[in-house]
């Protein structure tokens, strides 16, 4: 398997303008910028880029959805608000390979015909912002960014690009609220259709894409989809950053092609189980994925594909490992709390269902959880999942739904065996009593 990496080379001091200049930086964008933009966008669509932001949806096809030839403004917003539990990605690019990221801003800015462009970074990431603006200056100083790029670059097109500073809400990341957001307002997600690239920014045509797809364009452009494409798995090609944490002696990030063993990540990059202990569960892809269980990644890949497969998902390629000492319903009420901590409560289902799940999983932890707990939990997580106006509801009812559905065990040997009845009381109202398991028979 080939082991090029195209987002985190290990060529010392990659960040500095000189040092990318020196490896060829910014010519690409030379080249690119002699082509239509049509063929960008079918290079890319060639290449089979699939965003890295956690849908996975093909980055040509989403430019594509750009109206062509508008006189009104148009926008790219690159994402990097990264608050998923468990991914820690973007800010490596942000560290190690900002001008990359720059580059690549511009060919697809070029590309989709937008004159503005804004970096949206969680405000947690102090240094990140810091960083990312130091390169941006250098880039303007040197005439790669903004109306000094037309003489540069010889060309009629020039792009602005801005950092906008997240102010630390994980809803925000989605990219909706990403937009209301940078718009100054309240960072709640918008009802859709309209999609973005009908009415975005300030209603005009936009697109959102993640730090690490931006990123990859560079080297599409340079070295052609055909050659992207043939890296890792077919349907899904290209190199991740896989960023893993949890039980491991070495986590990290590590840049890996599409498709490399799950094991492989575990035991040959990350070092193995701390302890050498064995593993009881992993998220596979960020908090909000399924978890599956330690005895599944016996042969797993680590692809969008593969992981569909096993009733999962790739998401943000946030790899959490936990050991068989792992406590998963304090692991799971830990997860809800950021979930119900983040909604923003415009919907009903996700606002209150958020805080039913975590009031019954921190019963559970309190030793007053019942068997019955578990099923409401699991009816609860179905009354939120699809039933919101953005994907946190989901996110927040995918781990609570299938934790439990998957390692039951471990939850029922946390709830007493009793159920509870509503019974009339004398004032006909309704009052919860125990009743032990030994009188009643339970299937
Ligand atoms: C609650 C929520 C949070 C999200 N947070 C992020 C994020 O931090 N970074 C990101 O790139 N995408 C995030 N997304 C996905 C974005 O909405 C969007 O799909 C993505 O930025 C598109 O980029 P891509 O096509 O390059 O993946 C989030 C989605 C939801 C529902
Ligand atoms: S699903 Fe949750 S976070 Fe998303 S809009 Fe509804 S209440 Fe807000």
């Amino acid at each position: 398997m080939m082991s090029e990496k195209i987002l985190l080379k290990e060529i010392p001091n990659y960040h500095e303008i000189e040092v990318y200049k020196k490896h060829g930086g910014y010519q690409i964008f030379k080249k690119a910028v002699k082509k239509n933009p049509d063929e960008i966008i079918e290079e890319v669509k060639k290449s089979g880029l699939r965003g890295r932001g956690g849908a996975c949806f093909p980055t040509g096809m989403k430019w594509s959805f750009m109206p062509k030839g508008s006189s009104t403004p148009k926008y790219l917003c690159i994402n990097g608000d990264e608050s998923e539990p468990g991914s820690f990605k973007d800010r490596q690019i942000f560290e190690f390979n900002p001008h990359q990221l720059i580059e690549g801003i511009l060919i697809s800015a070029y590309a989709i015909g937008a004159q503005t462009c804004y970096i949206y970074i969680r405000g947690e990431y102090g240094k990140w912002i810091k960083l990312m603006q130091k390169a941006l200056d250098n880039a303007y100083a040197d005439g790669l960014v903004g109306e000094k790029m037309k003489k540069t670059f010889d060309c009629e097109f020039y792009t602005e690009i801005y950092i906008h500073k997240g102010a630390g809400a994980y809803v925000c990341g989605e990219e909706s609220a990403l937009m209301n957001s940078i718009e100054g307002k309240r960072g709640y997600p918008r009802v859709k259709p309209p999609f973005p690239p009908q009415y975005g920014l300030w209603g005009y045509p936009t697109t959102i894409n993640n730090v690490e797809t931006i990123t990859n364009i560079p080297a599409i452009i340079d070295k052609g989809g055909g050659w992207y494409a043939g890296i890792g798995e077919s349907k899904h090609p290209g190199t991740l950053l896989f960023g893993i944490s949890g039980h491991v002696n070495k986590p990290g990030v590590y840049e890996l092609p599409t498709g490399t063993l799950l094991s492989d990540i575990i035991y040959k990059y990350a070092g193995g189980v701390l302890g050498d202990k064995k593993i009881k569960a992993i998220i596979p892809g960020g908090s909000s994925v399924p978890p599956i269980r330690g005895e599944e990644i016996e042969g797993l890949k680590m692809d969008a594909e593969s992981l569909k497969e096993v009733g999962s998902a790739i998401g943000t390629g946030g790899i959490i490992v936990m050991d068989e000492d792992a406590d998963l319903v304090k692991i799971l009420a830990r997860i809800t709390k950021f979930y119900h901590h983040e909604s923003c409560g415009q919907c009903t289902p996700c606002r209150e269902g958020t805080g039913w799940m975590l009031k019954t999983l921190n019963r559970i932890l309190d030793g007053k959880g019942t068997s019955h707990d578990l099923d409401l939990l699991i009816d609860v997580a179905n009354n939120i999942e699809g039933h919101t106006i953005c994907a946190l509801g989901d996110a927040a009812a995918w781990p609570v739904k299938f934790t439990i559905e998957r390692f039951r065990d471990e939850f029922e040997a946390k709830v007493s065996k009793s159920i509870q009845l509503p019974v009339m009381n004398k004032v006909h109202s309704m009052r919860l009593t125990s009743i032990s398991i030994d009188n009643v028979v339970i299937e």
